[in-house]
């Protein structure tokens, strides 16, 4: 397995047109290749292969609602809300017209000692939309630096109140948390981490919630199988010794390996096992949270209460680029002390021009009624996708909200998975560029076992849903026709 998912390249231009050329008159085309270095990208897709043919990178130019425009003026349905991030659709004029009334109001200042009205405001909303008493926001720029920001707090929470032997964090297998190196390091994924170890010690994997690969007995049980995920994270902690662990980093819905929701009990069971052992709970909702699975926070619609969230994503539908960890007031409390600091910031942490577009995004949330539109539709995107269950490629179809994977095997019914040189023909070779060409842009990933991810715009509906399934139901029957 690789650490990267899409790779996807077009044919380059034959001749650039004057929009498809950069200022200094290059062609995109070869300006991207020459000068931009994409993130988790393999270039080599868009080296010459024996042939002389090279690929482009694609490049996506405008969007309006639930679609995106590339500048060969192909228009695709964008399946994935970019990265998990465009909740609201693109083209709201309304988001970027706060952007600009707070870049020309106050473009910039810290939240180092001093404060802006807006990032209050976001503070005061996030805190009254946050369950129990997290009521403390710590704004960064993204979601990566929201882990990282919630483990060091752990650890100076536990020297502050006693406990400095408290440091370790567990997580589990496969699930994503960010690329600094303390969130790379909560990261199970192990060929994501390689390359950059040795990172921050001190984190333990854990089972993730995968029932469709559970250990045999517990696949037709959910509860057990929750019950039993759950009794893997106290055993860790046992293992580890409790003095030594600080806290446990799950996603709602775990992301990577393909949408895994929790099993009944299990996140109640993890409360019980964290609250025993004097372990905190973050519940890592960057992609989760701002209505992905229907609430404003995912810990509601799962019905726990973590003692930090980390969010980032959509909640500016990423009109502009914002991170917070949520923290309860127990957390806090030792801060308000003598000279006690949280020597830790980021400049842009809290942008006052993104605390602006927050803010308007969720009046635009509110008043459009986004999350629930989302527990409205849900059921019915689920079944949707469900029909693709017929097709002998399609092994299961998981996930909440507007948030879906569907695993993709080579026997149904052994459940048997593909080769990593067979995943990398299907999903790079294949599907990621087929999918594409077909007008949907959504995500092939073989992180974990080999998926296709989905997670359209909180906007879509019936109609984008079929349009989801058409396109998905011709690629994948082309797909199992190459096996
Ligand atoms: C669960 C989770 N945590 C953390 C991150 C890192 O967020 P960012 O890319 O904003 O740093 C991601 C990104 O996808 C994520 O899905």
């Amino acid at each position: 397995m690789t650490a990267t998912t899409n790779d996807v390249a077009v044919p380059p231009p034959s001749a650039a047109s004057a929009a498809q050329r950069t200022p200094a008159g290059t062609p995109r085309a070869d300006a991207a290749r020459d000068h931009l270095w994409g993130h988790f990208t393999r270039h080599s897709v868009y080296e010459p292969d024996e042939s002389g043919h090279r690929g482009a990178v694609p490049v996506i130019v405008s969007g309006e609602g639930a679609r995106i425009t590339d500048d060969r003026g192909r228009t695709y349905l964008d399946g994935l809300s970019g990265l998990f991030v465009v909740q609201a659709g693109h083209g709201r004029r309304e988001l970027a017209e706060a952007a600009a009334k707070q870049a020309e109001t106050l473009a910039f200042f810290p939240l180092w000692s001093y404060a802006t009205p807006p990032a209050i405001d976001l503070a005061e909303r996030l805190a009254a939309h946050a369950p129990g008493d997290l009521d403390r926001v710590f704004f960064t720029t993204g979601g990566g630096e929201a882990v990282e920001t919630a483990w060091k707090l752990a650890k100076q929470y536990f020297k502050l109140t006693g406990r400095p032997g408290k440091t370790k964090v567990i997580s589990r297998a496969v699930a994503y948390h960010g690329t600094p190196q303390g969130a790379l390091s909560i990261t199970g994924i192990p060929s994501a981490k390689a390359p950059f170890e040795p990172l921050v010690p001190g984190t333990f994997r854990v089972p993730n919630t995968n029932q469709y690969r559970a250990p045999e007995h517990l696949r037709d049980d959910a509860k057990a199988f929750g019950r039993w995920a759950a009794d893997r994270i106290e055993e860790a902690i046992l293992f580890e010794g409790a003095d030594t662990v600080a806290a446990v980093f799950l996603e709602p819905v775990q992301n990577s390996g393909g949408c895994f929701p929790p099993p009944p009990g299990y996140f109640e069971r993890v409360r019980e096992i964290c609250d025993e052992h004097d372990v905190l709970l973050v519940s890592d909702e960057v992609i989760c949270a701002f209505g992905r699975i229907g609430s404003m926070f995912a810990c509601d619609d799962l019905g726990y209460v973590p003692d930090m969230i980390t969010c980032a994503k959509g909640m500016t539908s990423g009109y502009s680029p914002i991170g917070a960890c949520i923290a309860s007031d127990r957390l806090f409390e030792p801060f308000r002390h003598g000279d006690t600091t949280f020597a830790h910031g980021y400049t842009f942490g809290g942008h006052p021009v993104s605390a602006a577009v927050a803010m308007a995004n969720l009046d635009l949330f509110e008043r459009e009624g986004l999350n629930a539109r989302v527990k409205e539709h849900a059921p019915a995107f689920r079944r949707t996708l469900e029909k693709l269950l017929d097709l002998p490629i399609v092994g299961d179809v998981r996930g909440e909200g507007y948030f879906y994977g569907i695993e993709l095997v080579k026997d149904r019914a052994t459940r048997e998975t593909f080769t990593d040189a067979e995943a990398e023909r299907l999903l790079r070779g294949f599907l990621s560029p087929a999918l594409f060409e077909a007008g949907l842009y959504c995500r092939a990933d073989d992180r974990g076992d080999p998926v296709v991810q989905l997670a359209p715009p909180l906007v879509c509906g019936q109609a984008e849903f079929d349009e989801i399934e058409q396109v998905l139901r011709s690629v994948l029957t082309r797909a199992q026709e190459l096996l």
